[in-house]
């Protein structure tokens, strides 16, 4: 298991050093969400945030885009230093289009899908992105609890691309922890996002080692 802390749960007065501190504990990926108030009812970070703390990781950056306006958007987050671009679905850009302008901007695109949505949302787009990412608790905050029910969705992409031999990766964000990566993993995810699992452990290299693990 692939694991991207989410910098959601960071100290946000030290953005920097959370950085690099969750960086040599182990991470595989970054976590970053962004959001409008519009979109999710919160407001978070932006592009210039993002490019702030670039400097302090060389690990690829994971942008969750839970914004209206993705395509709008996407250069700054390019420009900014994301690796992965995600976006949802239930955004009111154009799907396709968006796909297209984040891989025009080198970076690698991704699709987001809410509890409601169901797997079949994402089939028409599973070989031109990188990355699915299923919540597993409705986009907004973090610190909520894990939507086992998500589990069928996962298991229906998982099949969905294994049986086309994509290579795209299945991503599962919210409420994630050591009492809820077994689900996951049995599910066929291959990238957990933990906020509050990492954060708020004791030792978040511990964390993200027991979660690699599975
Ligand atoms: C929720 C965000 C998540 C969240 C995860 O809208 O997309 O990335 O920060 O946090 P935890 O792991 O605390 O649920
Ligand atoms: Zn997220």
């Amino acid at each position: 298991m692939k694991v991207a802390p989410s910098m959601l749960s960071c100290d946000f007065s030290k953005m920097g050093f959370e950085t690099e501190r969750i960086t040599k504990a182990g991470a595989d990926f970054l976590h970053l969400d962004v959001m409008d108030g519009h979109f999710v009812p919160n407001i978070t970070i932006g592009p210039s945030i993002i490019a702030s703390i670039r400097p302090y990781s060389k690990l690829p950056f994971d942008v969750h885009l839970m914004i209206d306006e993705p395509l709008r958007y996407a250069e700054a987050f390019a420009k900014a230093g994301a690796d992965y671009i995600t976006f949802h679905v239930e955004a009111s850009s154009d799907i396709d289009e968006t796909i297209d302008k984040i891989r025009s901007l080198g970076v690698k695109p991704g699709i987001v899908l809410k509890p409601k949505t169901p797997a079949e949302a994402a089939f028409p787009y599973l070989d031109r992105v990188d990355m699915v990412l299923v919540m597993t608790v409705e986009p907004g905050f973090g610190g909520q609890s894990f939507m086992e029910d998500m589990m069928p969705k996962v298991r229906s992409l998982r099949k969905e691309i294994d049986r086309r031999r994509l290579e795209t990766l299945i991503e599962a964000d919210g409420g994630i922890s050591a009492k809820t990566i077994a689900a996951c993993s049995e599910a066929g995810v291959d990238v957990v996002v933990s906020g509050t699992g990492v954060f708020k452990a004791e030792d978040p290299a511990d964390a993200i080692r027991l979660l690699k693990s599975y």
